[in-house]
């Protein structure tokens, strides 16, 4: 329960909320089988065989929110780990009555890492993706080689990392990460990703790229944005 964003409604996440008790701790192997902790995130949905979109960053859901109306025979898992807009977001779910959502309240970079099984998902969102600035605080940026890699792991043949930004040096440390991972790899391998144009889904405020609290922000500062899509070879292959 939290009064915070809410202006002193009750923020009830219902059945939106994935439990607690849907992640057990990390078993003490998990360093030398890194799959031990992996859960089946399919498992949380009523309908498990639907495609699975991630969503790393939810803030308030908007995204979430409108692109799971539009796509009711595919789930969504978002995810945010500030405590006070997974609240929001997972009330906003609840009461528009989506049964194809789930929201998890965790650091994104460590669930897909330790517990999102092999090639489970379709496509995972990554939309104004904190930019923390400064030099010392690079190292927490999502886009680096553990989340394209992660990603790479988790995304089935085909799938799609959909990425959004408004910060241009965030964006050229990005595109470093974009060269690497869609190189040949050794002995002429395919690269793990292919860069494609970013196309916006449908939305319904045209000529918005995904239509989030950010975006709308931002857009009215005029402020430029930057799109890629990275898609997953339909080999598998890894980096090198
Ligand atoms: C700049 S906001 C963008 C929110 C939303 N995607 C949008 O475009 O409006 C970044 C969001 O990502 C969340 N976030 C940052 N790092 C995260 C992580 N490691 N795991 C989960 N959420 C994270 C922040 O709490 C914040 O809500």
């Amino acid at each position: 329960m939290s009064f915070g964003l809410s202006r002193g409604r009750r923020l009830d996440p219902g059945t939106v909320e994935v439990p607690p008790e849907a992640l057990p701790p990390l078993p003490d192997s998990i360093l030398l089988d890194p799959a031990a902790g992996r859960v089946d995130v399919r498992d949380w949905f009523a309908d498990p065989g639907a495609p699975l979109e991630i969503e790393v960053g939810s803030g308030k859901g908007t995204f979430v929110l409108r692109q799971s109306g539009l796509q009711p025979g595919t789930n969504f898992l978002g995810i945010e780990y500030a405590r006070e807009f997974y609240l929001y977001a997972a009330d906003r779910l609840r009461r528009a009555g989506r049964t194809n959502v789930r929201m998890l309240c965790t650091d994104a970079a460590e669930f897909l890492h330790w517990r999102v099984p092999d090639a489970c998902a379709t496509v995972v969102h990554l939309y104004f993706p904190d930019p923390w600035p400064k030099a010392k605080h690079h190292r927490r940026r999502m886009v680096q080689d553990r989340f394209l890699e992660d990603c790479a792991r988790i995304l089935r043949p085909g799938g799609e990392v959909r990425i959004v930004t408004d910060h241009a040096e965030y964006w050229a440390w990005m595109e470093g990460y974009f060269d690497r991972w869609t190189r040949a790899g050794a002995g002429g391998a395919d690269p793990v990703f292919a860069r494609e144009a970013f196309a916006a889904p449908p939305t319904e405020r045209d000529g918005e790229l995904v239509g989030t609290n950010f975006e709308r922000k931002y857009r009215e500062e005029g402020r430029t944005f930057h799109a890629t899509v990275l898609r997953r070879a339909t080999e598998k292959r890894s980096l090198g």
